[in-house]
């Protein structure tokens, strides 16, 4: 290992090391673990999120070459596009490992949202080269189980192999390295039921904190979930990361405010 995402071009964008805070209230509501959260939503650009991370790198690689406008497009981006991605959840590991260095307590869990891959490799690589003891990644999938012609945790694997391939470093993973839970897809992307509308209210209620309906709802209804099946146990201590998405917030009130299922009020 003799390269690392420091020493390719980053400009400086955002406000890190983002808030890492516990959630005692909603843990005890859910007879649960203990509960982290990082707070990647509040990353200061515009409403924040983890696109922040990767725009750090990207921005640098744009102004290195010279470039004025930056058009940047959903999923159809380059692997180069990609694999700079990934540097910014290579480096966010890294913080957050000084961050776990001055709690009481380890991590063992990462919960967050995946779809195009980016902040899941990232965060494979940063837990080989910085976590002291290995965080177990576990992705919950937000919008199909597949990217383009392939299942997502092949994806995954791909862009973490490559990312490693062009930083040089010696590390090469498996399909058993990433663990994807696509159960929690719903009736499809963007598609509010249930499970995402308990989540934003629970978390709301007992922390006062927003998540999104499309992305870290889905997730943070999977973990939850997770922790009713005892999946995640008392023995566990969970971080989830909030990746941002907030302002979908606005254009989903409606759907966000119905009555869940069997509710009376
Ligand atoms: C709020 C939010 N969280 C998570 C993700 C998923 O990140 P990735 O595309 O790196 O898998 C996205 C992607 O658009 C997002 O907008």
């Amino acid at each position: 290992m003799n390269k690392t995402s420091n020493q390719l071009p980053k400009k400086s964008l955002g406000f890190f090391p983002t808030p890492l805070t516990e959630l005692k209230r909603f843990s005890d509501h859910l007879k649960g673990p203990r509960i982290f959260i990082k707070r990647d939503d509040l990353t200061g650009l515009a409403f924040g999120g983890n696109k922040t991370r990767k725009l750090e790198f990207l921005i640098a690689d744009a102004l290195s070459l010279e470039c004025d406008t930056l058009i940047t497009a959903g999923a159809a981006q380059s692997n180069h596009c990609r694999q700079t991605a990934a540097a910014g959840f290579i480096e966010a590991i890294k913080e957050l490992q000084i961050q776990v260095d001055d709690l009481d307590t380890k991590i063992s869990h990462i919960v967050f949202p995946t779809s195009s891959g980016g902040t899941h490799s990232g965060m494979m690589i940063g837990n080989s080269i910085f976590a002291q003891n290995k965080f177990k990644l576990i992705g919950i999938g937000i919008d199909k189980g597949e990217a383009g012609d392939l299942p997502l945790d092949e994806h995954v694997l791909n862009l973490a192999n490559s990312t490693c391939e062009k930083l040089n470093l010696d590390v090469k993973y498996t399909l058993k390295d990433v663990m994807i839970r696509n159960e929690y897809l719903g009736d499809g992307y963007g598609i509010v039921g249930d499970l995402e509308r308990r989540a934003i209210r629970l978390l709301a209620e007992t922390e006062g904190i927003l998540v999104d309906p499309v992305y870290t709802g889905r997730a943070l209804g999977g973990m939850i979930n997770m922790i009713e099946k005892k999946e995640l146990s008392l023995d566990d201590i969970v971080l989830f990361w909030h990746t941002g998405g907030s302002p979908a917030l606005f254009l989903y009130s409606e759907e966000i405010t119905q009555k869940c299922t069997g509710e009376s009020l």
